[in-house]
């Protein structure tokens, strides 16, 4: 909730990309902002404004000059306390008002009038783009301290590629985040986090996994990115929607995961290892189904130990383990947290009601380095995210890692 108690009048001008901007009151909202909607005349067109009213819980302004608007001067009330303007996708034609000075409708009004910053998100086409006027107005308003996000270049709503499409939401809400000062406490951070489980094949269609769902991997991946981190998430296979924003690297077997996580090792500052990584692969996979019997004999043989590599290569990482267990929790956690050499292993005892694979809660007990050991009651996996996170935070804080 970066943006909790924030003000943003979100302008959404007459532009195709008019769609993304109904994701972006989406993430704003999530984010905690309070948001006000100022469409253009045009821009219904695009899109309807109930849709930006429902989303937003709030009217949607369009018109300057609508009798029901009681005693208040619309432009210059709607603007009051704003801690921005955001005019995403801002078209062509409301960058060329602004340059000019031209307020002949309520969000270009709006604009002229405003007192706090102004972000326009530029969308539109690269002919229109690339325009000296357009660029020549873009310059002017750089000069004046206007901020622009974007325009990416890429895909166009016509089909050709070039420069022109608007910035993606979580991109746009990074920029207003630096914008407003705004650094969550994992800002700086590239946290690497492992989900779900790994499957390794008998044959074609039949493997070893665990139950795992990577619902606590996931959880983790998005606190971590509404904290402000850089976040990878390398997961096995999960039937769970990726978080916005979130790099993700999508493996199948534990070696797939031991690589990936290695690739990415050096990029990272934090590593938060909760994948349920099978143990053991068959010796052999065989090629073809391997055919109905009585019985069949499988040699199983020890995959990677991905927790064990990754802490003989780290540099300076924090790096976090989880132990899945049934019995003895505590003794078996710490023997992990000793042997692998780990900063803090999170210990849950998955036969409990409220714990474990594919629940939406957690029981967990955090042991550190230094032996210390802190219990917590059964909580959902989001909040179990968040506090792990933060005894993350505070241990590197008082400069604990490596
Ligand atoms: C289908 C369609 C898509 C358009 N897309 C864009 C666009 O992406 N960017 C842009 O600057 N203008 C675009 N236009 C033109 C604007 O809608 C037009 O310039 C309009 O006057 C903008 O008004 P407004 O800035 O008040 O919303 C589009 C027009 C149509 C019909």
């Amino acid at each position: 909730m970066t943006l909790a108690g924030k003000k943003i009048i979100l302008g959404v001008t007459g532009s195709i990309a008019a769609y993304k901007a109904v994701f972006l009151l989406r993430r704003l909202i999530e984010e905690g902002a309070d948001v006000t909607v100022v469409m253009t005349r045009y821009a219904t067109n695009f899109v309807a404004p109930l849709t930006f009213q429902v989303l937003s819980k709030k009217p949607v302004y369009s018109g300057m000059f609508d009798p029901d608007q009681g005693k208040d001067i619309i432009h210059l009330y709607l603007n009051r306390g704003a801690d921005v303007i955001l005019v995403a996708p801002a078209t062509a034609n409301i960058i060329g008002k602004m340059a000019n000075g031209i307020a002949d409708d309520l969000l270009s009004t709006m604009l002229i009038a405003a007192r706090c910053p102004v972000i326009l998100a530029p969308a539109m086409d690269y002919e229109m783009y690339e325009n000296p006027v357009v660029q020549k107005n873009i310059s002017y308003l750089r000069n004046l301290k206007i901020d622009f996000v974007g325009p990416e270049t890429g895909l166009l709503a016509s089909g050709d590629t070039g420069p022109g499409r608007m910035s993606e939401p979580d991109d746009i809400i990074t920029f207003l985040e630096d914008k407003l000062g705004i650094k969550g406490d994992l800002s700086g951070h590239t946290v690497l986090i492992t989900a779900g489980p790994t499957r390794e094949a008998i044959d074609p269609v039949r493997y070893i996994s665990s139950r795992s769902s990577g619902k606590m991997g996931y959880a983790i991946a998005e606190a971590a990115k509404s904290r402000g981190a850089k976040v990878i998430l390398i997961t096995g296979p999960a039937s769970l929607t990726i978080p916005q924003g979130i790099e993700a690297i999508n493996v199948i077997t534990a070696e797939e995961m031991l690589d990936a996580v290695m690739n990415r090792l050096s990029d990272s500052t934090v590593l938060i290892m909760t994948a349920a990584v099978s143990d053991f692969r068959p010796a052999e996979k065989a090629i073809s189904k391997i055919k109905k019997g009585e019985a069949i004999n499988l040699k199983l043989i020890k995959t990677p130990d991905i927790l064990e590599e990754v802490c003989k290569k780290k540099g300076n990482q924090f790096v976090v383990g989880f132990a899945a267990e049934t019995e003895d929790l505590i003794t078996n956690a710490k023997e992990k947290l000793r042997i692998k050499h780990l900063d803090m292993i999170v210990a849950n005892n998955v036969s409990l009601p409220g714990a474990g694979f594919e629940k939406d809660t957690n029981i967990v007990t955090l042991i550190d380095k230094e032996g210390k050991i802190k219990e917590y009651p059964e909580m959902p996996k989001s909040d179990v995210a968040d506090m792990i996170l933060d005894n993350v935070i505070s241990k590197i804080n008082k400069g604990y890692n490596g």
